[in-house]
């Protein structure tokens, strides 16, 4: 959601932390702000709108280390340039910047406006930074300690102290922050990508900790524990580099990310498929062949486009192994006190790996005893260490808000647990050579898929003068219809709604007009009879039509108004491809109406609050 950004070290701070605010603008971008220390103190500079405008802000002579910024997705209170991070105690001695929430805030606020202090702006952290000046003198982790020991709710924080400037205190409780290990410099942030650029050397802090970061190292303690026990921290290597951070010839990382799909899904099956013995190997499930027989039932959990994905995987699930599988969003599903079940494996979805509700579930899951695997693309996330195991997309950073690229690769992760299942279950060798030769030739059917891109930009055009759209799709063809629907509405802002098709009749059919176009679903598989009779119903209503299809679909080109057709794969597999048209038909709509199509608006890449 928001983005935190540190530099200790013997550089001038403010270009780095520039250069990482704009890597983490897409977590959230409604201000930003950056303090640094110098030899007269912090010097603190912020401002509402995005990083550029702090950017050009910025006073030319301001220098500094170690310094700390921040870009904002606004929680507590509007954006403004007076809630805007970091947020100084009254004598600008003490910066924070801070992800999360604290929730006890107001009457921690009350308790110090009682004792005279005046506050600046609505936020939950200024108010800790209040705390932290307030705390006897010493050690600034000591102090940070302390007033932490005060505070309910989560954070991820960079602490700055004008008397200490020779470190970046930082702790975690639900909120991530990652240390980045340089020679004779350290960086903090709450996402690698800010730290690509400089060390592939990073360190998660779990929640609980605390680190003193300093140029030459840093220590990690326990909030709760002793500062005499520093607590040991395995570094990580990240696997790519910040090229793939980079937009390239894009206009939009959007369309950097959907065109990397083929590439994408290469990876995701990469050393997966044994020819073997027709099946998948998947070395994180850490799960025996025995545990994973004793199976009866598939519980998948996301939120977002990553619970549509589970959706999809519900599907292949249900249909390879014959076990029952179904798709919840993880956020409805931690509230309603659960019933887990001991003989259920629950698949947890996220990109990011640090999408709140999606975390809670898993917690909510595991405390209860129940087994957790999370299919997850950033690697050492906090759902991907919390789980008991799980599958890596290895799709590459996704930097666009709305997901395409890690969408498609969890489909095929699904696709792959669902082969493994099966064959452990009742699906034969010839039907696991089946699923896997087609599995093989989809990162190819997706690149002729998107060499169809300026025929889909044209039905967009045409799309983008309406005001609202239907997509429908059955069985399998739904979630496709559901992500094609939430992909328009997210950046285009058009409204878009989908339907099961067979639910048609039971009230969309009341807003089908001429000036109300129906994206259709439409595989050539056993249900086409059934779809043509959708199709039937909506055009009587004179409903425009856009249909998703296969080439051999007969009767087709006089129904609908603009026909988008894919390859075909097989059955189970086709909705991974009737998707792509529908990525582009959004991206191309928003494009047409001039929308900020990498950063919509209202939203963030990943929700880290409840
Ligand atoms: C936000 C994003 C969506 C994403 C969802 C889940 O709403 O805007 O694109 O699907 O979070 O994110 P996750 O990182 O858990 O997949």
């Amino acid at each position: 959601m928001c983005g935190i950004v540190g530099y200790v070290g013997k550089q001038n701070a403010v270009p780095i932390l520039m250069e990482g605010l704009h890597r983490l603008e897409y977590r959230g971008y409604d201000s930003a702000g950056l303090a640094v220390a110098g030899r007269s103190g912090l010097r603190v500079c912020r401002r509402e709108g995005r990083v550029r405008e702090l950017e050009a802000a910025l006073p030319s002579r301001l220098r500094g280390s170690p310094g700390i910024g921040h870009t904002r997705w606004a929680t507590h209170g509007e954006p403004s340039d007076a809630n805007a991070h970091p947020h100084t105690d009254p004598d600008g001695r003490i910066a924070v910047v801070h992800n999360g929430i604290i929730e006890n805030a107001a009457t921690l606020r009350a308790r110090l406006e009682g004792a005279g202090q005046v506050f600046r702006s609505e936020t939950d952290t200024e108010v800790l930074a209040h705390l932290i000046a307030a705390e006897d003198p010493g050690p600034l982790e000591a102090r940070v300690r302390a007033a932490l020991a005060r505070v309910e709710g989560t954070f991820g924080v960079a602490i700055l102290d004008a008397d200490q400037p020779e470190a970046i205190v930082v702790a975690r409780n639900g909120s991530p922050v990652i240390l980045g290990i340089g020679a004779k410099e350290m960086f903090v942030a709450s996402d690698v990508a800010a730290l690509v650029r400089h060390t592939r050397q990073v360190v998660h802090l779990d929640d609980g900790e605390l680190a003193v970061v300093r140029a030459d190292g840093f220590q990690t303690f326990a909030l709760g524990g002793s500062e005499a026990e520093p607590l040991a921290k395995n570094p990580l290597t990240v696997s790519w580099g910040h090229e793939a951070l980079e937009r390239g010839e894009h206009p939009h990382f959007m369309h950097k990310e959907i065109f990397e799909q083929p590439e994408a899904c290469e990876r995701t099956l990469r050393g997966r498929l044994d020819r073997r013995f027709q099946t998948s190997h998947l070395g994180g499930l850490e799960l025996s062949p025995r545990e994973l027989l004793e199976i009866r039932r598939i519980k998948i959990l996301g939120c977002g486009s990553a619970y549509y994905a589970g959706q999809m995987g519900a599907h292949l699930i249900e249909t390879l192994t014959r076990l029952p599988a179904d798709a919840e969003p993880a956020s409805e599903f931690r509230y309603r006190n659960p019933v887990i079940e001991k003989d259920c494996l629950y698949v947890v979805v996220s990109q990011s790996g640090e999408t709140f509700d999606t975390l809670a579930a898993v917690q909510e899951v595991r405390r209860k005893g129940g087994r957790v695997l999370g299919i997850v693309n950033a690697v050492g996330s906090t759902i991907a260490r919390e789980c008991d195991g799980g599958i890596y997309l290895h799709a590459g950073p996704e930097v666009a808000v709305v997901s395409t690229k890690t969408f498609t690769s969890t489909t095929l992760a699904f696709a792959l647990l669902a082969l493994h299942l099966g064959r452990i279950r009742d699906l034969g060798p010839d039907e696991g050579r089946r699923l896997m030769d087609a599995l093989e030739r989809i990162p190819e059917q997706i690149s002729e898929i998107l060499e169809g891109d300026d025929e889909i930009r044209e039905v967009a055009g045409w799309l983008a003068n309406h005001r609202s759209v239907f997509y429908v799709g059955r069985t399998r063809g739904h979630p496709v219809a559901r992500e094609g629907a939430q992909k328009l509405k997210e950046i285009s802002y058009i409204h878009a709604e989908a339907y099961p098709a067979s639910e048609l009749k039971h009230g969309p059919l009341a807003l089908v007009t001429p000036e109300t176009p129906t994206v259709v679903v439409l595989p050539r598989d056993g249900l086409f009879e059934k779809n043509l009779s959708s199709i039937e119903e909506i055009r009587a209503r004179r409903g425009p039509i856009v249909a998703v299809t296969h080439p051999d679909a007969e009767g087709l080109a006089s129904r609908a108004d603009h026909l988008l057709t894919v390859p075909r794969s097989e059955p189970e597999l086709d909705p991974l491809l009737l998707g792509i048209p529908l990525q582009l038909l959004a991206y191309h709509a928003a494009v047409a109406l001039e929308r900020d199509v990498d950063q919509p608006r209202n939203l963030a890449k990943s929700v880290t609050v409840e």
